[in-house]
């Protein structure tokens, strides 16, 4: 009988790509995924420890499984995996003793024999104790892992993982661990296979994606090329990038690649260079604005995703003046901003001059009140616009579908019945606050 599996995933993409790989590990094990806790067989717990309110929900989330496993009268396999496994192991084991099992993001192929070692265990009523493994093994996990399976018309592929940036605020040096790029034969052979599954839309995974490098020095523009080049394969994004490896090739790519989405996700963090500096950035505000400028003339439609952290220590008034003009002259659109959050063991946690939690708040909301008015002014540009709409769920009216712009919008689209996994051309009829609503631009020649 087929064994219930439940993954609840938070934090990044990567984490997301992660969790649906366990579940192929662990699937000829006879684990199928079930919608929730309560009467699964073995639950997953993929955590994020990048900010302090992300890592503490790891506890409050395994407070309540306890509760479920206890109604199952014990038979249920816990596992925690992820960044908050990687940093904090041992102390979950002791805060969360029902735990069986703690994996990090470098050992998840391993996880049947951790499974076949839980199940011992419990079978020893707990005498042979939890499963620890938060190595980074010499074996990259990737050669162990089955073939990734298609869940719908876009996928993620992981390409890169680990960063040797060090910014002073980030866990994910010390969680992640080095970087490393999966050769270049390994992403095309698993990317022709979700193609083959009917994916039609990839988007390129990574911690710093674009310091992916293959053989002979061959740069990230170079993988993109070679992956446009699958045919049935009609869109392709990458996430998240660094704008210090964002080099002249990938630029030029940008206005080569018709299938790359013209929509980039590149984090600046703070739009002043003493806090730049102290972050360990690597790059400075003209640098940015000039790789902008770089980016724009090679696609000049491309639209611009990024991540901001305001009251980083020392940030003074004047220091996040600079960050509200920095946006008000690139523009964003679909952003992410953050209060720092002091993490232990970065050296910034270090740092004199933290910030007070007030003067944080009041500069989120006035960033956020920018970002937004932003994004809203860009959506409003988009109303009677046409533009190619990848409709990859259904919506809530009957004959709806909804799908993704090429600038990552949500599109809720009327009447378009069997045109789910397709690339359908859209009219924008009207802007609502998290989506747009569309119409088909030629039903026929679409449906053909
Ligand atoms: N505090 C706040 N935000 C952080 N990020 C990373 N570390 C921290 C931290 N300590 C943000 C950065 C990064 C995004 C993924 O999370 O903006 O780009
Ligand atoms: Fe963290 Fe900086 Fe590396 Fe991004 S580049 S993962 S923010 S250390």
């Amino acid at each position: 009988m087929a064994k219930k599996l439940f993954v609840k995933t938070y934090g990044c993409q990567m984490n997301v790509y992660d969790s649906a790989r366990m579940a192929d590990v662990l699937a000829p094990l006879g684990y199928a995924m079930t919608d929730g806790p309560e009467d699964a067989d073995m639950v997953i717990l993929n955590t994020c420890h990048i900010r302090e309110k992300a890592a503490e929900k790891t506890f409050s989330e395994l407070g309540r499984w306890r509760a479920h496993k206890q109604d199952k009268g014990g038979d249920m396999i816990i596992a925690v995996a992820g960044c908050v496994a990687q940093a904090e192991g041992e102390e979950i084991l002791r805060r969360a003793p029902f735990v069986d099992i703690v994996l990090g993001p470098q050992t998840y192929h391993r996880l049947p024999e951790m499974v076949a070692k839980a199940t011992r265990a419990a079978d020893l009523n707990g005498k042979g104790g939890a499963v620890l493994d938060t190595e980074f093994p010499l074996e990259p996990k990737f050669d162990f892992l089955p073939e990734a399976r298609a869940d719908g018309a876009a996928a993620f592929l992981s390409v890169q993982e680990g960063c040797d940036k060090f910014c002073t605020f980030c866990v994910v040096p010390y969680t992640r661990g080095a970087e490393y790029s999966r050769p270049q034969a390994a992403i095309m052979d698993e990317a022709r296979k979700l193609v083959e599954q009917g994916v039609v839309e990839i988007t390129l995974l990574g911690q710093n994606v674009n310091a992916w490098h293959g053989d002979g020095g061959r740069g990230f523009g170079a993988l993109i090329r070679e992956l446009a080049g699958i045919d049935g394969l009609a869109r392709i994004r990458y996430t998240t990038s660094h704008p210090r490896d964002m080099d002249d090739d990938l630029i030029a790519v940008h206005g080569e690649v018709e299938k790359l989405m013209p929509f980039l996700h590149l984090p600046v963090q703070s739009g002043s260079d003493r806090i730049l500096d102290a972050m360990n950035r690597k790059h400075d505000r003209a640098t940015y604005l000039r790789l902008v400028e770089r980016l724009k003339a090679a696609r000049p439609d491309l639209a611009l995703s990024s991540d901001f952290i305001v009251g980083f220590p020392g940030e003074s008034d004047a220091d996040f003046a600079d960050t509200m003009a920095l946006v008000r002259e690139v523009g964003f659109v679909n952003t992410y901003s953050f209060k720092y959050s002091s993490r232990p063991g970065t050296p910034a946690a270090m740092m004199p001059d933290q910030v007070e939690e007030a003067v944080k708040d009041s500069r989120l909301a006035e960033l956020q009140t920018l970002l937004w008015d932003q994004t809203r002014a860009f959506n409003q540009t988009c109303v009677g616009r046409t533009m190619a709409v990848l409709l990859d769920r259904p919506g809530r009216r009957p004959g709806q579908l909804v799908g993704r712009s090429p600038y990552m919008q949500a599109v809720h689209v009327d009447d378009a019945d069997g045109l789910l996994g397709r690339v359908a051309e859209v009219r924008v009829t009207a802007v609502h606050p998290n989506s747009l609503a569309a119409e088909l631009v030629d039903v026929e020649r679409k449906r053909a």
